[in-house]
């Protein structure tokens, strides 16, 4: 419990305040991001966007929802400082400058991650070293003992000698959503696949196939979306160690959230790989978080699968998401481009009127597809692919 003072010195300068914030995504979801962010809290204001990142600012409660609901976000972090700092006498002044205690737990000394562009502090480990130093003193001199990072970190950008001084409030990669405890081969993260769903326009009222589902990654990400389950709600945040952190505020906010979750009157989501021990356990997964009123999950080859039926009668088209295997990763048995021809065959056979996103290792393989598609280009475990969209005429 921190002290009364301290607690009064909490709520006037970190509660009381809105504060800037960096959700850092993909490059080329940024957009995305800005469209979730402005639907997520009405006290959020977007500053503006760069390469692999959004800057909006808020109170504290706009910080723990945006890391509650956000789908297309890695991460989110609080500015702490700006600053500028040719040499490491300027850097730990300045570092020593900041009131520790009002962001972090009693004693704790964070882990420190070093970006440098074009500045005369260069040297990361050096950087990393000082904070370290300045952090502990910091405690030293208030008489408190130093612990480890527990769990926080802070990241320190030097740009063209300027530094900027975050602390992260979520903790884990927020495409870590705490449901899949499972994995296959070559899975994809959680938030490029609820990004692909939107790029795709992706309707939750709509059946969704996931064909080669692998882990299920589309599957489960577009079950918490029909379902209305925050995406952050099967997980803690760094932010809950924090000392302005309301332990009440928090449950009144996930509980408000979980209130508007769904019961679905029939699956929507359908998933299904040849892979037996993967369709098994994701089918463990979908049970173990009671998804199975939306997620259908079988073991099946895509070139024999029909469109889904209820009661005997075919659902309305929706959406047809593939992550075929590809690439340095997997490799097909046959060649990449008669595995996509036969892909796009199958599609125009059996999946008139449906939309299809699917996940291409080349550009050109748009070209296998049979009806139009258009391309954009996605960024995936360092490989540069390309998201085909388009509806099957
Ligand atoms: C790149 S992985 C999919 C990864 C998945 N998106 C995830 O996030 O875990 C490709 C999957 O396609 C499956 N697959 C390959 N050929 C298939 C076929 N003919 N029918 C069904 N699944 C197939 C593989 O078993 C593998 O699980």
């Amino acid at each position: 419990m921190p002290p009364i003072n301290l607690k009064k010195q909490i709520k006037r300068h970190v509660i009381a305040q809105s504060h800037q914030y960096y959700a850092a995504t993909l490059p080329g979801l940024e957009g995305l991001c800005v469209a979730e962010l402005s639907q997520v809290h009405q006290d959020i204001s977007i500053q503006g966007t760069f390469t692999g990142g959004v800057l909006f600012s808020g109170r504290l409660p706009a910080l723990y929802e945006a890391n509650l609901q956000l789908r297309t976000a890695g991460r989110i972090l609080m500015r702490l400082a700006e600053f500028k700092a040719t040499n490491f006498r300027q850097l730990e002044k300045k570092l020593a400058e900041v009131a520790w205690s009002l962001y972090l737990p009693a004693g704790c000394v964070p882990a420190c991650k070093v970006t440098t562009h074009q500045s005369r502090l260069y040297h990361s480990q050096a950087i990393v070293q000082h904070v370290a130093e300045v952090v502990g003193s910091y405690w030293n001199d208030q008489g408190v003992e130093v612990t480890g990072p527990q769990g926080q970190t802070v990241y320190l950008l030097m740009q063209e000698d300027m530094a900027t001084l975050s602390l992260d409030s979520s903790g884990p990669n927020l495409y870590l959503r705490g449901l899949k405890t499972h994995t296959t081969t070559a899975p994809l993260r959680e938030t490029l696949a609820a990004a692909i769903l939107q790029l795709a326009g992706y309707d939750p009222a709509r059946p969704l196939i996931d064909p080669m589902c692998g882990s299920g990654t589309f599957s489960l990400e577009a079950a918490l979306w029909a379902k209305q389950i925050p995406p952050g709600a099967l997980r803690d945040f760094a932010f809950m160690q924090w000392p302005a952190f309301s332990q009440s505020q928090w449950r009144y906010m996930k509980t408000k959230a979980l209130k508007a979750v769904k019961t679905l009157v029939r699956p929507m989501v359908f998933a299904s790989d040849l892979d037996t021990a993967a369709s098994a356990q994701l089918s463990q997964c979908v049970a173990r978080h009671r998804l199975e009123d939306v997620v259908r999950v079988r073991t099946r080859d895509f070139f024999t699968l029909q469109p889904p039926q209820h009661e005997g009668r075919r659902l309305a088209p929706g959406l047809i998401v593939i992550n075929p295997p590809y690439g340095r990763r997997l490799k097909p048995d046959q060649s990449l481009l008669t595995f996509f021809q036969r892909i796009g065959k199958k599609l125009q056979e059996d999946f008139k009127g449906w939309r299809v996103a699917m996940l291409v290792p080349r550009t050109e393989l748009a070209r296998q597809m049979p009806f139009p598609v258009k391309g954009m280009p996605i960024v995936h475990g360092g490989l540069a692919l390309t998201l085909l969209v388009g509806r099957v005429g």
